[in-house]
């Protein structure tokens, strides 16, 4: 008998967070949102319930006749609104993919757009909530929190470790800088009690596949 029991619905992020500086301008990131998408794919595949809440400018989400909920979010602001509806309530896993910004402007431009001015711009920046830390918070027995990190290579084991303690995470899917935008991933799963494992360079489907797996095994 497993430990965990098998969950029934999975909440994924994924995509970007865009930061308002005006009414026309953000501060965002190249986050394509595709690793969500595939998680979201490979998860209603193995007939889970999916909630995807999916950033701005991303590839297209699935669409399936059942089991699929697709959420948008453009900022910050409006992913933790969202997560703060959805967990814990609505689901067994938390899989947060999504790039969130870690600053925005303090004070976006009011109306309008900000005019150009030959002296240069300076633009003020407060640092967001972490909202995956908070959904770790909030979680209940049973529950799973999956974060996710983009790390250089000399620093991808010991920066994600220490990102499941500072956000009491139950594991953390650690990538290399390049994965953000590209077709492949070269993932490293590591578990709250040290346990890592890799399945290699796989291009996103496969990964999802496997990340899945793992996620319904606990
Ligand atoms: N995250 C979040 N809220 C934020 C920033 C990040 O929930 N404001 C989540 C991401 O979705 C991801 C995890 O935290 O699952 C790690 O994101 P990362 O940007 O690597 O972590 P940071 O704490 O921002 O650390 P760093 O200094 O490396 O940017």
């Amino acid at each position: 008998m497993p430990s965990i029991p098998r969950p029934d619905t999975v909440l994924i992020t994924a995509g970007p967070t865009y930061e308002p500086i005006d009414a026309v301008r953000f501060i965002g990131n190249r986050s394509s949102g595709r690793l969500g998408v595939e998680l979201a794919r490979a998860a209603h595949a193995v007939g889970l319930d999916v909630i995807l809440a999916l950033g701005p400018n991303t590839v297209a989400p699935p669409s399936f006749p059942e089991r699929l909920r697709v959420d948008r979010f453009r900022t910050c602001a409006d992913l933790e609104e969202l997560l703060l509806d959805l967990w814990p309530g609505h689901a067994d896993v938390l899989v947060m993919a999504a790039a969130v910004a870690d600053y925005r402007p303090k004070q976006p431009a009011p109306g309008g757009k900000l005019r150009r001015h030959s002296e240069g711009l300076t633009i003020e920046m407060e640092a967001t909530p972490d909202l995956v830390a908070a959904c770790a918070r909030r979680k209940k027995p049973g529950q799973r929190v999956i974060g996710f990190a983009l790390e250089t290579q000399a620093e991808l084991m010991s920066s994600a470790a220490d990102k499941i303690r500072r956000k009491g995470l139950d594991a953390i899917v650690a990538n290399p800088l390049e994965t953000m935008d590209a077709d492949e991933i070269d993932g490293l799963l590591i578990r709250a009690d040290g346990r890592h494992e890799s399945p290699g360079r796989l291009s996103k489907p496969m990964f999802a596949a496997w990340l899945i797996d793992r996620i319904m095994r606990g």
